[in-house]
């Protein structure tokens, strides 16, 4: 009891200070803002782009004069405490001397890489991933950068999308898990500390439900499902803290994102009580001039209107607002609104204190890139593979086994990060081979071959080649690389093919309509195979591929996604066993690309497969092919194998006050220690409207070791059985519910409970 009435008052106080803080920095941007010329206070709502890493075709110009003239609000992509600290000197020679803020596209990991979003989710590990941002954050602002835009949190059920890389797949409890996780390592407890960085949530809304998973398309979905199923991570992101949002490229409901008044305005800082500030993507307010909705000057007030508050890159704010407020388009409120919220997003970054609190020469010099960031990327890596299949126990290898790697990527540095890892350095990037080499020393040998170009077609493979990331193409003909690859795999105990996507074959603007292994890769495993030797495929992806010829003739599949810096150390370790792999899928694997879009938490419908062997007349399925994905969400295998015993539930039926305690007992049987993800599974058998035939609504990841068992609870609590009606009403309805509980989302145990 007194534990609780000291809490209490504790959480009062802070809210009290909290609120006198807040006082202290809306009077004292109150009184700024008093004192702009309209001028200025466009100056504020213009982001510019310093140079490095641009996504699209418009770049910035005179940026130095326009922040001498106060017409820079911040700029993204300039980094080093020297650069900033130039900019900012000249942003300080401003009338007003107002400090710009910095920002930078810093999404897994800043100098030290980490695995790219999708591998870090599949290591399902919360306190990872919250402390993979904060290590990126202590980096990125000893480096002069206080603002990431990040996390992505957009749902993605169509791995055709390329940016499916840069989210945590499929899952809206996963989902939202993680961006909450993220926001907290960026922005740490305080924003004004030196080390932290504010957040940019993206991107809002619905990005990830593109038409055809073909970037920047339409999306279009009823209310009822953006609210069950794609809003919810946006939400965490901003229940956690995050200070601001970029609103997406797509449109909703007809309206791009950027201008679309229901979403920035009624939905965020209505309903959500948003007090940060919107950013517009890449040029995103030039853009709905070919969405089709009007010229510049038109779609610059209705981004304003609608509750945009920054301009990425297009320059329409600065250049077209003046004269929609001459001629009443926009009122004066509207810029103030914008010029406010910024300023507060300043003020709490500490930036009128000090405007040169990161720029720090000596932090850059020790805090960037050292032992502890690349043992922490190197650990994080390992935990991110996902193991797919493992035949007879082929992995993990032994030093006595003479191997052979072959791979167009296995001696390729630049390829190792995966996308948006703009701020690395390549040549720090460890390679499969170097990794191999630190692991087995200079002795042992290892044969390796090319084998094959990425793709065979020279004009696909320069695509997969974007941003310099060459993929060191070898001209001799796919024949020939084969020929070679084959003669030099005969003289080894086990092959490692190293095969898949180049870093760049996903990413912004990287759909693909078939998400295979590119063919002559295929022909290159099928000679490889027909060795007769046992073959280990290691698989770069930076999305979820079609491997349904390779699950069945290869005997183990390690999926590595893009690792980061440490990659090719952390593949030693998870080859020859000094870890043990214990990633899950956060996104299916379908079995070919008809069957998209495929993920675990769909309906029922009407006419469902019985699930009995075989194709069903008049049943909800396909007459060539299965509905089930090939790898399942929440998916990935264990050195050691695992047992889970029935379900117990402390009771079977519950009032709304009550809980339900659910637990299983998981063996490890098998002959290694491990970690599983345990993971819990609630259907609300009958409802008003339909509900999916499973949902995540807990999971815990647990070690242990071979031989030993452990008990796992989960507590089921209102909260978790509610969902938003057609009326959009969040209830959870009473009657029969059925919990489950397995180590990936098909295989489960199953008891049902009653909600009275
Ligand atoms: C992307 C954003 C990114 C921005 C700035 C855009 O093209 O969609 O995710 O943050 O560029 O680099």
């Amino acid at each position: 009891m007194k534990k609780i009435a000291f809490v209490f008052v504790f959480s009062l106080l802070l809210h009290n200070l909290s609120f006198a803080q807040n006082a202290k920095r809306d009077q004292f941007v109150a009184s700024l803002i008093k004192k702009m010329t309209i001028d200025e206070k466009l100056g504020q709502l213009n982001l510019l782009v310093g140079g490095e890493a641009t996504t699209g075709s418009v770049v910035s110009s005179n940026v130095e004069s326009k922040l001498k003239a106060g017409k820079v609000g911040g700029i993204f992509s300039l980094s080093s405490p020297e650069k900033t600290r130039k900019a900012q000197e000249l942003a300080l020679q401003s009338r007003l001397k107002i400090p710009a803020i910095f920002g930078m596209d810093v999404i897994h990991g800043y100098r030290t890489m980490f695995p790219i979003p999708l591998g870090m989710s599949a290591t399902w590990d919360m306190d990872l991933i919250e402390k993979s941002a904060r290590m990126a954050a202590q980096e990125a602002t000893a480096d002069g950068i206080f603002w990431t835009f990040s996390p992505m949190v957009d749902i993605c059920r169509d791995p055709r999308w390329g940016r499916a890389s840069e989210g945590s797949g499929e899952d809206v409890f996963l989902g939202s898990k993680i961006a909450a996780a993220m926001v907290k390592g960026y922005q740490g407890k305080n924003l004004a500390d030196k080390n932290t960085m504010l957040a940019c949530v993206k991107h809002f809304a619905l990005y990830g439900a593109a038409e055809g998973g073909r970037d920047y398309n339409t999306t279009d979905m009823s209310r009822v499902r953006m609210y069950n199923e794609y809003l919810p991570p946006y939400k965490a992101a901003l229940d956690a803290g995050a200070g601001s949002i970029m609103a997406s490229f797509n449109e909703i409901d007809g309206i791009p994102a950027t201008a679309n008044k229901w979403l920035l305005t009624d939905l965020l800082r209505k309903e959500w009580g948003f007090k940060g500030f919107v950013v517009t993507d890449y040029t995103g307010n030039n853009e709905m001039i070919d969405h089709g909705i009007g010229d510049l000057q038109t779609v610059t007030a209705k981004a304003l209107r609608a509750g945009s508050d920054m301009d990425m890159v297009g320059e329409g704010f600065l250049n077209t607002l003046k004269k929609s407020l001459v001629e009443e388009k926009v009122t004066q409120a509207e810029i103030d609104r914008a010029v406010r919220l910024i300023l507060n997003a300043k003020y709490d970054l500490g930036l009128f204190e000090d405007p040169f609190r990161y720029c720090d020469e000596n932090r850059a010099k020790t805090e960037i890139y050292n032992d502890e960031t690349r043992a922490f990327s190197r650990e994080v890596a390992t935990k991110s593979f996902v193991l797919l299949k493992n035949k007879n126990n082929v992995l993990p290898l032994n030093t006595s086994q003479k191997i052979a790697v072959v791979g167009p990527l296995i001696n390729n540095k630049e390829n190792m990060a995966g996308t948006w890892s703009v701020s690395e350095t390549r040549t720090n990037s460890i390679t499969l081979m170097e990794g191999l080499r630190n692991a087995l020393g200079e002795k042992i040998e290892i044969l390796q071959a090319r084998g094959a170009n990425i793709y065979s077609d020279p004009v696909m493979d320069a695509n997969a080649a974007m941003f310099g990331k060459t993929t060191g193409r070898d001209n001799r003909s796919d024949e020939e690389l084969l020929f070679e690859a084959v003669r030099v795999a005969k003289d080894a105990d086990v092959i490692v093919a190293a095969l898949g996507e180049s870093a760049e074959m996903s990413g912004e603007s990287s759909s693909r309509s078939q998400i295979d292994i590119p063919e002559n890769q295929r022909n290159l495993l099928k000679a490889l195979v027909k060795t007769g030797k046992p073959v280990v495929l290691v698989l770069f992806t930076g999305r979820p591929l079609v491997l349904t010829w390779e699950n069945e003739n290869v005997d183990a599949i390690l999926n590595v996604w893009f690792a980061g810096t440490e990659a090719g150390n952390a593949i030693a370790d998870a080859l020859y066993g000094k870890v043990n792999p214990s990633g899950k899928l956060s996104m299916s694997f379908p079995r070919n690309e008809g069957q998209i879009p495929v993920y675990y938490n769909h309906k029922n419908t009407g006419r469902p497969h019985s699930g009995k062997p075989g194709y069903e007349k008049f049943r909800s399925n396909y007459l060539d092919v299965t509905n089930e994905p090939l790898f399942p969400f929440g998916y990935g295998l264990s050195y050691t194998t695992f047992e889970y015993g029935d379900i117990k539930l402390d009771k079977t039926s519950m009032t709304e006050s009550q809980q339900i305690k659910v637990s299983v007992e998981v063996k490890n049987t098998g002959s290694y220690d491990g970690e599983e993800v345990v993971q819990l599974y609630i259907r609300d058998k009958v409802g008003t409207n339909t509900r999916p035939v499973k949902e995540l609504k807990d999971f815990k990841k647990v070690l242990i070791k071979k031989g030993e068992s452990t008990t796992v609870e989960f507590t089921v609590r209102l909260d978790n059985l509610k969902y938003y009606t057609n009326e959009l009403q969040y209830i959870a309805e009473k009657g029969v519910f059925e919990a489950m509980i397995g180590g990936d989302s098909d295989k489960v145990k199953k008891a049902e409970f009653v909600l009275k």
